[in-house]
């Protein structure tokens, strides 16, 4: 039995969402938050009114980076429940990063019940419209106020919610992406494979250089030899050529991402030739010159399957599948969201269910 302390207000009045959402740009009124201490290990759970964080300014994260998230949703069915797509995987990896960064784990399944039940208290901000869904982000900080390099003993873990639309202004229309060998995200053996801000922090110039050249994202190559493709900081990366759909091994440069782990399924599931092993910029680039390249699309948490529409390295432009949307991206697609929404049943068993009933479409 979970004991949770409820510090929630009586909401008054009726929740307007905006007709767009965007990503990330409305909390709902409340979130989880715990803490941990060796003494007492995870305690003080509650759920409470979001709120400025109040810290010491030597708290040690801020100065030594042992910071990490994780970045999942949940969605309301066609029959009006709620699922979360695959949570035990994110609280899984979630303890990957925290293993990494020295920080202490959680209790899968006991996270799993604390979501379910944040998100019961916060029901009522789940969007409507297809496409929409409820995106929850949890994060762990070393708390610890000194400045000596070490790893904190104190941390907090706090679950935020975020109602969310598309990830890319794009929608679902191809994104154009640059690939590009001036800058690394991460390296295999560091914190590549963790979601932990430093990476994102890493990649924010070269993201910079391509947003100005009128690109959306970067493709990140290895950091050893700047000769194999890794992944696009916001998506995993997927290639399909005339005979084969080839995605980057997991190296420890790459996130362990759930959304890719769950098209290699599906792509199984449906009898393609599906391989994980290393890419080189090269062969990408040979296979576009031979006609083999049939498309290139990304997979993640925010940017479910994502197009790619135009790749640029140095002076070479890949104009891919016309700039439109092909078979395997819409099939994909559609899939991965029936699923998601309860359109067809959930027969990789990636769904768990909140019980809770949310008002009728
Ligand atoms: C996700 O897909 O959940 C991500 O974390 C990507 C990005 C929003 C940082």
């Amino acid at each position: 039995m979970l004991n949770i302390s409820h510090q929630v207000k009586p909401r008054t009045g009726k929740i307007e969402l905006p007709e767009n959402l965007g990503f990330g740009q409305i909390f709902t009124d409340n979130v989880f938050e715990m803490d941990y201490s060796p003494e007492k290990g995870w305690h003080n759970y509650t759920i409470k009114p979001l709120s400025n964080l109040s810290l010491h300014p030597a708290s040690m994260f801020i100065h030594y980076g042992q910071v990490m998230f994780e970045g999942m949703k949940a969605f309301r069915t066609v029959d009006d429940e709620i699922v979360l797509f695959r949570p035990h995987k994110h609280f899984e990896r979630l303890n990957n990063s925290a293993r990494r960064l020295v920080m202490p784990t959680v209790d899968v399944d006991m996270m799993v019940e604390v979501l379910k039940e944040l998100i019961a208290v916060e029901k009522e901000w789940m969007p409507t419209k297809p496409g929409e869904s409820l995106y929850i982000r949890p994060y762990m900080i070393g708390t610890d106020s000194a400045l000596g390099v070490r790893p904190s003993v104190t941390y907090k873990l706090i679950i935020m919610l975020s109602p969310v639309g598309a990830y890319y202004p794009e929608g679902f229309k191809p994104v154009k992406i640059l690939i590009q060998d001036d800058y690394v995200r991460a390296v295999r053996k560091g914190t590549g494979e963790c979601k932990t801000p430093g990476n994102y922090a890493a990649s924010l110039l070269g993201a910079e250089i391509a947003r100005q050249q009128g690109y959306t994202q970067v493709l990140w190559l290895d950091a050893v030899e700047l000769k194999y493709i890794e992944e696009v900081g916001t998506m995993n990366i997927f290639i399909e050529y005339k005979d084969e759909i080839v995605t980057p091994e997991l190296t420890g440069g790459i996130l362990h991402g759930v959304t890719r782990a769950s098209v290699i399924e599906m792509l199984k599931d449906m009898g393609k030739n599906i391989s994980v092993r290393r890419i080189s910029l090269e062969e990408l680039l040979r296979a576009y010159d031979s006609g083999k390249l049939v498309s290139v699309f990304g997979s993640g948490t925010a940017a479910v399957i994502s197009s790619v529409g135009e790749l640029k390295y140095k002076d070479k432009t890949l104009l891919l599948n016309r700039g439109e949307n092909s078979e395997i991206e819409l099939k994909l697609f559609n899939e991965i969201q029936s699923i998601q929404y309860g359109r067809i049943p959930d027969r990789f068993n990636w769904l768990t269910k909140v019980d809770v009933t949310v008002p009728a479409l």
